[in-house]
């Protein structure tokens, strides 16, 4: 029998999996798997979301009005460019719908965002993956994926996963390196959290060109990422673009109300990029401090990468779920051995810190324990059985031995919390 097929491309997507969150036995509960805002959002924004209740039966505003004039107000620029979406996921989706047809190529960074592969196939084009300089995009590599079928190019700048940046001279230089048909996407989806010297997210080259979009989201710093609240600034001609293929109703009306409040609080905002000030650096040192290789990051996040300790990412954080910790893995940005943390509160990152440290230590006295197992049982292999006592080795039964080398522990003797679970 015959059955509906999904057009072209649709089934080669691999489905976005989202951070998980979860309890451990104890009910403790950590998320910092999803890049969220440890503040959480304004209070304003509250206030706001609960003020339109009583109207539920109404549609929204579908130019959600208010929203777009607080963003103009609030970032200095022009009303009429500005189009709202459910998510900037939204957005990214329609930039693609718009422009991206069979045949096409989207160009994305190595590590780049997951949600430009699937845009891009969901409209039956491909991805074309250009490599990174040591986790950070790389301008040259990425102009020399261009070809002939490419219409955009996706650039979340800082990326998501790695958190590093390229500075505006470098996005510039890229501009200037496409042809003049293909869309540049400058995604800054936690860009307010950036201060490095050198960085723009981009609405200043949207103004000057005819052929950026940049993207944002109240999901991140203005905590609102339930709402689904996200924004792009585009040439005229893209936004009206945007406006003919978005729903005609595609924000809420509490996420218009919301939104509207929390883009009006800066003091939140200071806020929290002030917490992010505190706490990126400090989990930097500390995870360093732990062998830890760390991304250098701008963002509210950081990447930390497993290579060359006792334990993978992967142990690690069923280690940490098992806490009641979810971090992120990213395996799927093909960064296997690499956990992504959101900075959390001061006590949750204090409390992650401390269980990376426990399961380090755990894992590493299993394998010492482990060696000198192997080690004893090698040596006791090298005596004369059933013989002699006190010569080579110990002329004791391998395992049962205690303070040759290292620590002397042998595996699975090490007690409570300090050992990472067995696979
Ligand atoms: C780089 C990047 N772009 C876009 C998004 C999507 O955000 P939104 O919640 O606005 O859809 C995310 C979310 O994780 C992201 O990391």
């Amino acid at each position: 029998m015959a059955t509906p097929r999904p057009n072209p491309g649709i089934l080669d997507i691999a489905p976005y999996v989202p951070g998980e969150s979860g309890k451990s036995a104890s009910g403790r509960e950590i998320k910092l798997s999803s890049n969220e805002t440890p503040l959480g959002p304004s209070s304003a924004a509250i206030e706001a979301y609960s003020s339109v209740a009583g109207k539920l039966e109404r549609y929204p505003d579908g130019q959600a009005t208010v929203l777009r004039k607080a963003i103009a107000e609030v970032y200095g620029l022009d009303m009429s460019r500005i189009v709202c979406g459910a998510g900037s996921d939204e957005l990214l989706n329609l930039l693609a719908q718009a422009y991206i047809g069979a045949g096409d190529e989207g160009i994305l960074t190595e590590h780049g965002f997951l949600v430009y592969p699937i845009a891009i196939l969901t409209n039956g084009g491909t991805p074309v993956i250009a490599t990174e300089r040591e986790l950070v995009s790389d301008v040259d590599a990425i102009l020399a994926k261009v070809s002939a079928k490419t219409r955009v190019v996706f650039l979340a700048n800082p990326n998501n996963p790695t958190g590093t940046f390229i500075p505006d001279s470098e996005v510039r230089r890229l501009r200037t390196g496409l042809r003049e048909d293909i869309l540049l996407v400058l995604d800054g989806a936690y860009a307010e959290y950036v201060h490095a010297p050198g960085y723009d997210a981009g609405a200043a080259l949207v103004t000057d060109t005819d052929n950026t979009v940049m993207t944002r989201t109240f999901s991140k710093i203005y905590g609102l990422a339930g709402l689904r609240i996200g924004w792009a600034y585009c040439p005229p001609a893209i936004a009206d673009v945007l406006n003919r293929i978005r729903g005609p109703f595609n924000l809420s009306s509490q996420a218009i109300a919301a939104g509207t409040a929390a883009v009006r609080d800066q003091e939140h905002l200071i806020k929290a990029v002030a917490h992010n000030d505190r706490w990126l650096p400090w989990l930097t040192s500390e995870l360093q401090k732990l062998g830890l290789k760390v991304t250098p990051s701008v963002a509210n996040f950081l990447l930390m990468h497993f290579d060359g300790l006792a334990i993978t990412a992967a142990e690690a954080d069923e280690a940490l779920k098992t806490r009641g910790i979810f971090l992120r893995r990213v395996a799927s940005y093909n960064l296997p051995n690499a956990l992504r943390m959101t900075v959390g509160t001061e006590e949750e990152n204090r409390e992650t810190v401390a269980a990376i440290k426990e399961i380090i230590i755990g894992k590493s006295l299993d394998v010492i324990a482990e060696l000198n197992a192997a080690f004893e049982s090698l040596a006791g292999a090298g005596t004369q059985p059933n013989t002699t006592s006190g010569s080579v080795g110990t002329g004791k039964p391998p395992n049962t031995t205690s303070g040759s080398v290292g620590i002397g522990k042998s595996p699975n003797t090490t007690s409570g919390n300090d050992k990472a679970p067995k696979e």
